[in-house]
């Protein structure tokens, strides 16, 4: 997620500028830059990689203007790069821009644009902007701003100066982020309040289709036909720490209350109707395949299970799902005729990295799924599509995964599409992905007894049992790591049917077993292997759909109607929770465990 900051003020911006992107830095970036106005011209200076670059390629120049936007840019169009990144300014260089957000119709602008003679000089979405501004400006920039904002579809948050107008900053939002705030001696906005806090903590933040006119001696709202709106300024009286994670104590909860927004950025443009828009595989010749290998490692590796259960459901074509630690000495069939698809939240997994190598000498089509753009698992593939799950901060991934599991999902469709192969009630499964947004909202809304019951169970536990069958046992294997990783109890994943050949051994009056049975097809089966467990004196939390039978149990969460194929999604959620509680309860650092890395870059 990128991060804006902007400045009209009476004494030099450029402090304001820098402070501000590095409290924004948090929200992840691979490049930032700033602009500075003055009645002379633009002063633009950018740099890929960190702010310190930035500082230091402006180091030694003299930097009085009192108007300024900076901006540190999460690519999502175009790799990182000076180029691509922001402020960007248009031919005359009068007008530059920051923006944060996608800029969904930037293909049809952009032809229109060079129809009209515009050069356009970076691969952003955003450079639309810059362009469209010039375009409509006739010495009014507010009206320009207004005329622009009406022809952008999707989300944005902005800031735009001109030459013409030095003591000015204009800003407005749609579905993005940004705060205002005010001194004596300044008018200053950004994408997020920990950017203000050490020059005001009274804020104005922005709704949905406004715009904002900052001047030294005070700020103007408008809405998007022009009308003035009067500001509500609200105190704020929490520190910046506190502000970066939203107004939650961890980023990891923050994470996982991101999840219905981030779920419908990755689908976003993905799903219509019963069809699925991934161009970016069409290249792919399915008839050809002879086996299709499924690579990740840890979560990422069961969002590959996922999907190598609905392929395998699906698609007449072997497939596996591999740690990609293993791959590489598997002496598993490669070449021209397998697919392989490596998914990686950092795309800089070594493991994963590896794989990849191996499968590129055999001369495999290679397709990657990663959160980031430019990454090297993504540079390095055939086609890379990206999960829209903004930074994740803490280390135990929880939107990464299940914005991988939608995408996932919505690849296997294709690839059913590419074969020609019929997926059973498809209209439901289509229709049902296009809600996993509202569910995991309702999922995060209301968290049942039963989850606030289980961590309370596990908090003095050494040892817990994750069970299910079919689908539910890549939740169990993810319910299971997840608690592990964050709460270091020690627990166990296994198929429900598979208790009875030894692990049963294990349960005793207390043990804490977290069952689940949301696949129709067989919770029969698992009801009676949890029964089993029951017995023997287990403590049992069941996870079930609506209409399960679940007499007998006492902790009995259902989870919302959905297909049973995506029950995987508020099932994760109710697990995160549940890991999440029990590591709270036991007061340990959830979003950074002992011995573990955000991003694991040695085999
Ligand atoms: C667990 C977790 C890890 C990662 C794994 C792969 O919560 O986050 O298991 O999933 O290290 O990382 P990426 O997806 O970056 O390749």
């Amino acid at each position: 997620m990128c991060g804006i900051t902007a400045c009209a003020g009476s004494t030099p911006a450029l402090p304001f500028l820098m402070q501000g992107l590095e409290k924004l830095e948090y929200r992840g970036y691979d490049s930032a830059g700033v602009t500075l106005v003055s009645g002379q011209g633009l002063t633009t200076v950018k740099a890929k990689g960190r702010l310190a670059t930035l500082a230091a390629s402006m180091e030694g120049g003299r930097w009085p203007q009192t108007t300024g936007i900076g901006h540190t840019r999460w690519a999502t169009h175009g790799v990182p790069s000076n180029l691509n990144s922001h402020p960007h300014v248009n031919e005359t260089e009068t007008i530059a821009i920051v923006h944060n957000g996608i800029i969904e119709n930037h293909r049809p602008i952009r032809e229109f644009l060079e129809d009209a003679g515009y050069h356009f000089h970076s691969e952003t979405d955003s450079e639309v902007i810059v362009h469209m501004l010039d375009y409509y400006y006739r010495g009014d920039m507010l009206e320009a701003v207004r005329k622009t904002v009406r022809y952008l579809d999707g989300s944005f948050a902005l800031c735009a100066v001109c030459t013409d107008f030095p003591d000015t900053v204009y800003t407005a939002r749609k579905d993005s982020p940004m705060v205002l705030g005010q001194t004596e001696q300044a008018s200053l906005c950004a994408s997020d309040i920990p950017a203000l806090l050490a020059y005001t903590r009274d804020i104005v933040a922005m709704e949905d289709r406004q715009i904002a006119v900052l001047k030294p001696d005070g700020i103007r709202l408008y809405d998007f036909d022009g009308k003035p709106v009067q500001p509500v300024w609200l105190h704020v009286d929490y520190d910046v720490q506190a502000a970066q994670k939203g107004g939650f104590d961890t980023f990891m909860e923050k994470e996982m209350h991101e999840q219905p927004y981030v779920l419908s950025e990755t689908l976003r443009g993905r799903i219509f109707q019963e069809d699925v828009n991934m161009p970016e595989l069409d290249f792919l010749d399915m008839h050809d395949m002879k086996a299709v290998y499924f690579i990740a490692c840890g979560t990422a590796w069961h969002a590959g299970l996922y999907a190598q259960y609905l392929f395998r459901k699906w698609i007449p074509v072997p497939c596996f799902c591999i740690p990609a630690s293993e791959f590489r000495y598997g002496d598993y069939p490669l070449g021209p005729d397998t697919l392989c698809l490596f998914i990686s939240q950092s795309g800089e997994t070594a493991d994963t990295l590896a794989a990849l190598k191996e499968a590129k000498k055999a001369g495999a089509p290679c397709v990657s799924v990663t959160n980031v753009l430019g990454s090297s698992l993504a540079r390095q593939s055939d086609a890379a599509l990206y999960t829209c799950a903004g930074p994740e901060i803490a280390v135990a991934s929880t939107k990464a995964y299940t914005t991988q599991l939608v995408l996932l999902a919505a690849i296997v469709l294709k690839l059913a599409d590419l074969y020609g192969a019929l997926v059973p009630d498809r209209r439901r499964l289509v229709q049902d992905l296009a809600r996993m947004p509202r569910v995991a909202q309702d999922m995060l809304e209301a968290v049942p007894d039963g989850i606030s019951h289980g961590a309370e169970a596990l908090k003095d536990r050494h040892d817990a049992y994750f069970i299910g069958r079919q689908l539910d046992y890549v939740s169990v294997l993810e319910g299971a790591l997840k608690l592990k990783e964050i709460s270091y109890i020690h627990a166990d994943a296994y198929y429900a049917g598979e208790l009875k050949h030894g692990p049963i051994a294990l349960i005793e009056e207390g043990t804490v077993v977290i069952a689940l049975a949301t696949q129709p097809e067989v919770a029969a089966k698992t009801i009676s292997n949890i029964q089993e467990t029951m017995a023997r004196g287990a403590d049992v939390t069941l996870i079930t759909g609506q209409s399960q039978n679940a007499e007998g149990f006492q902790d009995v969460i259902r989870i919302p109607d959905v297909h049973p194929y995506l029950a995987v999604i508020p099932v994760t959620i109710l697990l995160q929770r549940l890991a999440f509680e029990a590591a709270e309860k036991r007061g340990c650092d959830v979003d950074k465990p002992r011995n573990l890395a955000k991003s694991v870059t040695v085999e």
